[in-house]
């Protein structure tokens, strides 16, 4: 159902090309049936990093129509020219902002077969510096904004008996990282929702899957002016997550894929053993 009240004066919308369909291996998702037919995504933050490469992703290799949120109109409109997506701008601080961008999602195609809410903010530093107004935009950006998004979305989706909802989650919500504390809160928060919204899911026809990658080469550290704390990971790029992405949407449903694929393993030990984990940390950072 897209909601009645609200208004999409606020978002700006762009282009609006659609694709042929293409071919992929085992798809789960239906290929689209011709350009009025093809299905649906919605991705938030494609107008930076791995949402762009995202869009970058789907738009090269399957027929789908792509609505591309962000907030930056200069970087998403290149993209939306690039991708032939259609651009959907909106702060995401704004509480109102994730019901305009499902009312004008469904208003410009009429539905959204897959939602990849990739939007993230980062800060990091002594939480005991941390402002006020940085915990509210990590919070809203990170979390309140995504779990929004998909209490606008879900509803149609379950009537379709159809849908797949990716979120970009983060190894530190998973194990927890040192002066960033409010960000690893906010990730850990998105998996508990993924998994507790699972159960609700099962038999309907719509899956969600978490992403959790380590270090992506992205502008995400320098904007959040700190450079990656756990300098052992070697740096994924944006497509690499890409790739998954496409996974999680065109292939069997997955309810969790650690990038690079042995995070995992810390992720588990951390789950079944916490205080080995908090020492193996301290010692080897
Ligand atoms: N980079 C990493 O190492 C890493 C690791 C694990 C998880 N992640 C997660 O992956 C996701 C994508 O991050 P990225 O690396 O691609 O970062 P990025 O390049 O900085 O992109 C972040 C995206 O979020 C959007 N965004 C941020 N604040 C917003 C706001 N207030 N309103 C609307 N949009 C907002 C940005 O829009 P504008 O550019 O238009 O402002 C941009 O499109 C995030 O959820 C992040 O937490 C990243």
């Amino acid at each position: 159902m897209p909601p009645a009240d609200a208004p999409t004066d606020a978002l700006d919308q762009h282009h609006d090309q659609e694709h042929l369909s293409a071919t992929a291996d085992e798809p789960v998702m239906p290929e689209g049936q011709g350009r009025a037919q093809g299905p649906v995504m919605l991705i938030t933050g494609a107008s930076s990093g791995i949402g762009a490469a995202v869009a970058t992703r789907f738009a090269a290799t399957a027929g789908w129509r792509l609505l591309l949120h962000g907030r930056d109109a200069e970087r998403l409109d290149q993209v939306a020219a690039r991708t032939g997506g259609t651009a959907l701008r909106a702060d995401l601080t704004d509480p109102a902002s994730a019901s305009r961008i499902a009312a004008a999602a469904i208003g410009s195609a009429g539905r959204v077969d897959v939602l990849v809410a990739a939007a993230g903010v980062g800060w990091a530093g002594p939480f005991t510096d941390i402002p006020a107004s940085a915990i509210d935009e990590v919070l809203a950006v990170d979390l309140a904004s995504v779990v929004h998004l998909v209490r606008h979305l879900l509803p149609q989706m379950i009537e379709r008996g159809r849908g797949r909802i990716v979120l970009l989650g983060s190894i530190a919500g998973a194990v927890g990282v040192g002066d960033e504390a409010v960000y690893s809160a906010a990730k850990a928060a998105l998996g508990t929702f993924a998994d507790s919204l699972a159960y609700e899911l099962r038999g309907t026809g719509v899956t969600i899957c978490l992403v959790l990658p380590g270090i992506v080469d992205t502008p995400f550290f320098e904007r959040r002016g700190t450079p990656p704390r756990r300098s052992g990971l070697k740096a994924l790029t944006p497509e690499e997550v890409a790739d998954a992405v496409w996974r999680a949407v065109m292939m069997r449903p997955r309810a969790e894929i650690f990038l690079p694929r042995w995070l995992r393993l810390p992720a588990r030990i951390h789950g079944a053993v916490p205080l080995v984990f908090r020492r193996l940390a301290e010692r080897f950072g």
